[in-house]
C-alpha cells in the first residue's frame, strides 16, 4: 500500500528547506549504496555534516510527525536521519530494492520508506518514483512538500531527470508491525472506528470497533 500525505511542508516551509540546501556538502550517492544498488545508483546526496541539513533534518522530521496520515501509513518505531538527494539531468537511480538493515552497530529494521517531494514538478522533467508490484507498476511525482510512504520491500526506482533538478529528501523507517498487510488491515480498521466515533457515538459496536483495533495492534505490535 503506497499512502500519499499532502503538505507534509507548507509552501513557505518547503522554500525554508530549499534555502538551506546549497551546493556544498553534496557528495555521490554511491557513498551509501550496497554493492548492487551501486550499480544503479546515480544521484547525489547531501553529507552527514552538509551545512544546513541539522536544521532541515529537524523541521521535516517534526511536520512528519505531526501529520495526521503519518501515524498509520507507518506506525513508525524508529526513523532513519533524513537524507536529501538531488538529481541533474541525466542522473537516475536504477530498479533496486533499499537495504533491509541500515545503521551502525545497532542496526535498525527498513519498513516502510518515504519520499518527500521538495522541487515544484514543472521545475523539473522525468524523476518520477517507480513502483513495481503484482498489480502492475505505479508513478508518483509529487507536488513540493507532500510525501509518499511505501514498503521498503518492493522494487522502485527513481526515472532519469531528462531537464531540471530533482530535490527530496528520504528516510527509512522501523514500524511497530512489520508486515505491509497487517499495517493496512490497522490503517482501515482506524478509519473505521473514527468514523462511528463520530457518526455513532453510544453503539456498542463503536466500542467494539475501538476494541478490535487496539488488540489487533497489541497482537501484532513489536517493540
Ligand atoms: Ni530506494
Amino acid at each position: 500500500m503506497l499512502s500519499i500525505l499532502d503538505n507534509v511542508l507548507s509552501a513557505k516551509q518547503v522554500q525554508e528547506v530549499l534555502t538551506r540546501v546549497t551546493e556544498e556538502g553534496f557528495e555521490d550517492g554511491k557513498a551509501t549504496a550496497g554493492y548492487r544498488a551501486k550499480l544503479v545508483k546515480d544521484n547525489q546526496q547531501q553529507k552527514k555534516d552538509a551545512p544546513g541539513l541539522a536544521a532541515n533534518r529537524e523541521l521535516i522530521l517534526t511536520q512528519l510527525r505531526k501529520h495526521p496520515g503519518f501515524r498509520t501509513a507507518a506506525y513508525a518505531r524508529t526513523i532513519r536521519p533524513i537524507l536529501i538527494s538531488r538529481y541533474r539531468p541525466g542522473m537516475q537511480y536504477g530498479l533496486h530494492v533499499d537495504d533491509p538493515l541500515m545503521g551502525g552497530e545497532r542496526k535498525e529494521r527498513t519498513d516502510v520508506a518515504m519520499t518527500l517531494f521538495l522541487s515544484a514538478p514543472d521545475s523539473y522533467e522525468g524523476g518520477e518514483l517507480y513502483f513495481e508490484s503484482p498489480w502492475g507498476a505505479q508513478e508518483i511525482k509529487l507536488p513540493a512538500g507532500s510525501a509518499v510512504v511505501y514498503p521498503a520491500s518492493t522494487l522502485h526506482r527513481v526515472n532519469p531527470v531528462t531537464k531540471g533538478e530533482r530535490i527530496a529528501a528520504v528516510t527509512w523507517i522501523q514500524s511497530y508491525v512489520r508486515d505491509p498487510a497487517q499495517r493496512e488491515l490497522l490503517a482501515e480498521i482506524d478509519r473505521i472506528r473514527a468514523h462511528l466515533h463520530k457518526s455513532d457515538p453510544d453503539a456498542p459496536e463503536t466500542n467494539l470497533a475501538f476494541k478490535a483495533y487496539s488488540n489487533l495492534l497489541r497482537m501484532w505490535a513489536e517493540s
